[in-house]
């Protein structure tokens, strides 16, 4: 296949960056979208030119480092996939593909196609965890019985991997739906009892603080998530912290 591609470059974060165009050919259905941005960065290397930046790690869909913006989308054309997922047999040959970095104000570029989500991370910080007691008296997982449904729910919300395409498809940038799955996955567990409502309230004002938009219910996270984390979650986190509010002291 040849391709015609149309990558973001972008030297800083404090420059400005453009689109640039670049020919590939020799592009096999069999690679997958980042195996084809290898080939090109070493075409690039050999013509003494610089490689394009970008992020990726596991290239299987866990890590949730890789977040392009592909032809409008992020993680491109499909779904329940990450870029890392995402095959050349998803394009024809001749096509034109416009290659850009999630978009947020929360997401600064670092260069050309990398973001620096570590608001994700700040986030998480600031609640997503469970304080555990290691003083040697750990309890039998099976002493604490969670209702079937509860179990799925939760670790249905534990398989967001905080990749970000939720606030890159959202035209307000909220991250929402990943606050809300690191909510959920507690708020369904006994084990997250206890620090319930300090979690929620902390990790919503940890959000607001790194510059996210508010949720409009456009539901285009869902339809953009590699990992289908629903917009129940959403709801779930809004009763979580009305119920927070109200009985906080
Ligand atoms: S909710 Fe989905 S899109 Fe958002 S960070 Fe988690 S896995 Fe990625
Ligand atoms: S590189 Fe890890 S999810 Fe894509």
């Amino acid at each position: 296949m040849k391709l015609n591609l149309k990558i973001w470059r972008q030297k800083g974060p404090n420059a400005s960056g453009k689109m640039v165009d670049y020919q590939i050919d020799e592009v096999s259905p069999d690679m997958s979208f980042l195996e084809m941005l290898d080939v090109l960065n070493e075409q690039l290397i050999s013509k003494g030119d610089e490689p394009v930046v970008f992020d990726h790690d596991c290239r299987e869909g866990i890590c949730g480092a890789c977040s392009l913006h592909i032809n409008g989308e992020p993680h491109g054309p499909g779904r329940g996939i990450t870029t890392c997922q995402l095959h050349m047999r998803s394009f024809k040959d001749g096509d034109t593909i416009y290659i850009e970095p999630f978009r947020a104000k929360a997401f600064p570029v670092v260069k050309d196609l990398m973001v620096d989500r570590s608001a994700f991370d700040r986030i998480i910080q600031s609640g997503g965890y469970v304080s555990v007691n290691t003083s040697g008296n750990t309890i039998d997982a099976n002493a604490t019985p969670v209702r079937k449904e509860n179990a799925d729910a939760a670790f249905d919300a534990a398989t967001c991997i905080g990749c970000g395409a939720c606030v890159a498809s959202c035209k307000n940038a909220s991250a929402m739906l990943f606050v809300s799955a690191k909510v959920s996955q507690f708020s369904l567990l006994p084990q997250g009892q206890p620090e319930a409502k300090e979690r929620v309230m902390n990790m919503v004002s940890q959000m607001d603080e790194e510059g996210f938009g508010n949720c409009t219910n456009t539901g285009a996270c869902e339809v953009e998530c590699p990992k289908g984390i629903s917009l129940e979650n959403i709801a779930r986190m809004n009763r979580e912290y009305l119920k927070a509010s109200l009985t906080s002291k």
